[in-house]
């Protein structure tokens, strides 16, 4: 993907202050690019909005993708205020409440994803007293997940949709349902996967479930959502999985399953975040201090992991490993240093002994893979530093896109009972 040059780096840091994130729409568009160049008109591109949420980005992702996927009511606000129209946004999650399900209906929400009978029945109950049919689609949590996934949402005890092994009772019970139509089945069984193969088998997984469960049910599967599990190289050593790869092995399935009567009409959507953006963000945190502590070398710089939880290691990470990171302005011997942030506890740690160009106060450390899972990942209230700055890159221009958070609102007050 097109990395942002050093100047740039450096001139966001120093123009609109650090930390901060930056986001390279150009090498989003050249991942959406490469996505349609390799599936085709096979998949529609959906994007998850839990991985970045940025107002602008959405915005910008508005002429570009398919649709957007989002998980509570607070993203389905910020994508209808970025020009979204709720006809073409799904709603996932497992613990969607009766608040939000009222909103997302009453907003004429394209698909609610349901997770569970319960679900399907409180969605029933508000579409009818509102009068409407709302489409959805049922979230299915396979039986297994192929080895290679970093993070499994089923295949063992899992929150999300309905156990396979229970879709035959729970799909009656919600095929019934007249305040609901539903429209297809939905999975995402697992994520960060770097390799083809399992990609591949995870999809032919799908195919074989959305076959079988159609089959048996009163489903028209006008839509099938895949959940891509398609990962990202995080670290040094990871390579990136061959996408021509994966649509070269998974394209003739695809065209079979859709030359199939039932499947002819169907729309197969790729649902994903982190594939779409991650690569396109840098975070940028400045060298505050350098402390030589026992052997030691640690730069103790002006963001960590209150900006950025999964740098840190603390996303699921089994075994924390460096996010792939450079010295701006990269001058200097190499030298194992670690970098840390400025929280007071010790898990903030965005390095450890990283080899970089010798690092000195003031210098701008970039951390790379961070356009997902950044700052909508991460706890920026712990010690109340303020949020970092985000910055969008969008035809050579450099946009500040900062989402502003209100630290003095009045939450108001309950007068207690007893
Ligand atoms: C339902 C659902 N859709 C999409 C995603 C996006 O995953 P990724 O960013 O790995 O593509 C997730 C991730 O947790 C998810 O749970």
């Amino acid at each position: 993907m097109t990395a942002l040059s050093d100047s740039v780096l450096a001139e966001a840091a120093d123009g609109f202050g650090t930390p901060c994130f930056i986001y390279a729409t150009s090498a989003i568009e050249e991942r959406i690019g490469q996505l349609r160049a390799a599936f085709g008109s096979r998949f529609a591109l959906s994007f998850a909005v839990k991985s970045n949420p940025n107002p602008a980005l959405l915005g910008w992702l508005n002429r570009r993708i398919d649709s957007l996927d989002i998980s509570s009511i607070g993203e389905m606000r910020l994508a209808l205020a970025a020009g979204w129209d709720a006809a073409r946004i799904s709603f996932t999650g497992p613990a969607k409440r009766a608040d939000e399900l009222r909103e997302a209906i009453a907003a004429g929400i394209g698909l609610l994803i349901v997770e569970s009978v319960r679900e399907a029945r409180a969605a029933d109950t508000i579409a009818r007293a509102m009068k409407r049919v709302q489409p959805i689609l049922i979230r299915i949590a396979p039986d297994s997940v192929p080895r290679g996934f970093g993070d499994h949402m089923a295949g063992r005890p899992s929150a999300f949709g309905i156990d396979l092994e229970d879709a035959e009772e729970a799909l009656d019970g919600i095929c019934g349902l007249p305040g609901l139509s539903v429209q297809g089945l939905h999975i995402y069984s697992g994520t960060q996967c770097l390799k083809a193969e399992a990609i591949v088998e995870n999809y032919r997984g799908f195919l074989a479930i959305f076959e079988s469960l159609c089959a048996r049910h009163a489903i028209d599967p006008r839509t099938l959502v895949f959940g891509s599990g398609l990962g990202v190289p995080y670290h040094d050593g990871d390579t990136p999985f061959d996408l021509a790869a994966v649509a070269e092995a998974i394209g003739p399935d695809l065209d079979r399953f859709t030359t199939a009567a039932p499947f002819r009409h169907s729309s197969l959507v790729l649902e994903l975040g982190r594939y779409l953006v991650a690569e396109a963000g840098y975070f940028l945190t400045r060298v505050v201090s350098v402390k030589q502590s026992r052997g030691t070398r640690i730069a103790i710089c002006d963001g960590g992991m209150n900006n950025h939880l999964p740098a840190s290691g603390h996303f699921g990470m089994v075994i924390r490993r460096n996010y792939r990171m450079h010295k701006v302005g990269g001058e200097g011997a190499p030298e194992k240093i670690d970098i840390v942030g400025p929280l007071c506890t010790s898990i903030d740690r965005l390095a450890s002994g990283v080899e970089l160009p010798r690092v000195e106060e003031g210098d701008i450390i970039a951390v790379h893979q961070s356009g997902a899972y950044g700052l909508t990942a991460s706890p920026i209230h712990f010690i109340s530093h303020a949020p970092p700055a985000e910055l969008m890159v969008v035809d050579g221009e450099l946009r500040d896109v900062s989402r502003f958070f209100d630290e003095g609102a009045d939450t108001g007050s309950l007068r207690l009972r007893a």
